[in-house]
């Protein structure tokens, strides 16, 4: 095995939840999805595809009715994509490592802001390349973006600025001004930007967080990830695309042949389903989010010790509690002694330590106040 492989960290959410296997009384917040079952349309989408035969390999690039679907529910919130500039992907995680795959190889340098979903610094990691961390600065328990220290970090020697906004688990979210700034940088040292906006639309201050398909244009080197797993409640299907400029579309095609050679067609169809309610259903979703999330924050926020801001983006709130320093410790005290399950923020890197993230992406709004009486009945209040 490389020793690239080897290295790679198992995941500590993993750690977590396998301490609380087997046990029916845990409250769990961990995973990065809602426990509310994907939308009855999409599922029947999918059984009528099914139903029809439709069995057989696609196109590498997905089902053109998807792409341009998709095209149009992208000019619905950016500027005009073309669908010259869209793939299907088997999820988000996989658009991901094809757009790492198109980019970096062994020895290039890529600089991630972080804290950051674990998968996204192991992807260019796996490939070769050399990960430069550039920390986001936390303030009273909100996460900034350092601008400085980001332009600083990029040189004309980085491949990739890897970016997460709405952030996983943060909550932290790029400005206009600072996507400008990077990007008006990247251009001058010829970088790339992958840019995973899979939380675009779980965004509680508009409609859509802000993109960098806004300010691009079609021949800027920047690829955009997107997963129908968070805003269609369809984390179990395997499903998103890529956005990237018109000139990498066959190279994207080709990869896609090789990792997995295309979305199942029945998935696809349960995609242009949720497309189709898109309108509806995502302010639905976001608008239930936020009563979680106001739940959850003004519940955390009257526990002495704790320190948490409102996220803007994201389905996380991600705090502190005084005296707890280490997250991975704490966390499996947590399922242990009172059933709560969280996510430790050492999972997302080293920056992340002493944090955790609890997923407040929950059908029944009455399991957050059960699960923050449950962290003040381990913390002895
Ligand atoms: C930041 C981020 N990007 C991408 C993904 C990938 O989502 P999926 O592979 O389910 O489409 C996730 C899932 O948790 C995520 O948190």
């Amino acid at each position: 095995m490389r020793p690239v492989i080897a290295d790679l960290r198992a995941s500590k959410i993993r750690e977590v939840a396998n301490a609380g296997i087997g046990r029916d009384d845990v409250l769990a917040f961990w995973f990065g999805e809602s426990d509310e079952v994907t939308p009855a349309a999409i599922r029947e989408a999918a059984a009528e595809s099914l139903a029809r035969g439709e069995t057989f390999y696609a196109h590498n690039l997905g089902l053109l009715e998807l792409r341009e679907a998709i095209a149009g529910y992208a000019a619905s919130l950016h500027p005009v994509v073309g669908v010259e500039r869209i793939a299907v992907t088997s999820s988000g995680v996989n658009a991901l490592m094809i757009a790492m795959q198109l980019l970096v190889g062994a020895g290039d340098e890529v600089v991630a802001v972080v804290p950051l979903w674990p998968n996204l610094t192991a992807q260019p990691a796996i490939l070769g390349a050399e990960v430069t961390r550039v920390p986001l600065k936390a303030q009273a328990g909100a996460w900034r973006l350092d601008l400085q220290r980001v332009l600083d970090a990029v040189t004309s020697k980085t491949r990739v600025l890897l970016l997460n906004a709405p952030n996983n688990p943060t909550g932290w979210t790029l400005t206009r001004d600072e996507q400008q700034a990077l990007l008006d940088h990247c251009r001058r040292t010829g970088t790339w930007i992958v840019a995973d906006e899979v939380y675009e639309r779980l965004y509680f201050e508009g409609p859509c967080a802000p993109s960098f398909l806004d300010i691009a244009t079609a021949q800027d080197r920047l690829i955009v990830a997107h997963s129908f797993s968070k805003s269609f409640l369809m984390t179990g299907w395997r499903l998103g695309w890529l956005v990237v400029p018109p000139d990498l579309l066959d190279a994207t095609g080709k990869l896609i042949e090789f990792n997995t050679s295309c979305a199942p067609v029945f998935v696809q169809r349960a995609g242009l389903a949720a497309l189709a309610g898109a309108d509806a259903s995502v302010p639905k979703l976001v608008a239930h989010l936020r009563e979680c999330r106001d739940t959850l924050l003004a519940g955390l926020q009257t526990v002495p010790g704790v320190q948490v801001q409102t996220p803007l983006g994201g389905m996380y709130a991600f705090f502190r509690v005084e005296g707890q320093d280490d997250s991975l410790a704490f966390a499996k005290r947590l399922v242990r002694d009172v059933g709560l399950g969280l996510a430790p923020g050492a999972a997302f890197g080293p920056e992340a330590e002493g944090w955790l993230r609890w997923c407040f992406a929950s059908k029944d709004l009455q399991r957050l106040p059960a699960g923050v009486a449950r962290l003040r009945g381990a913390l002895g209040l």
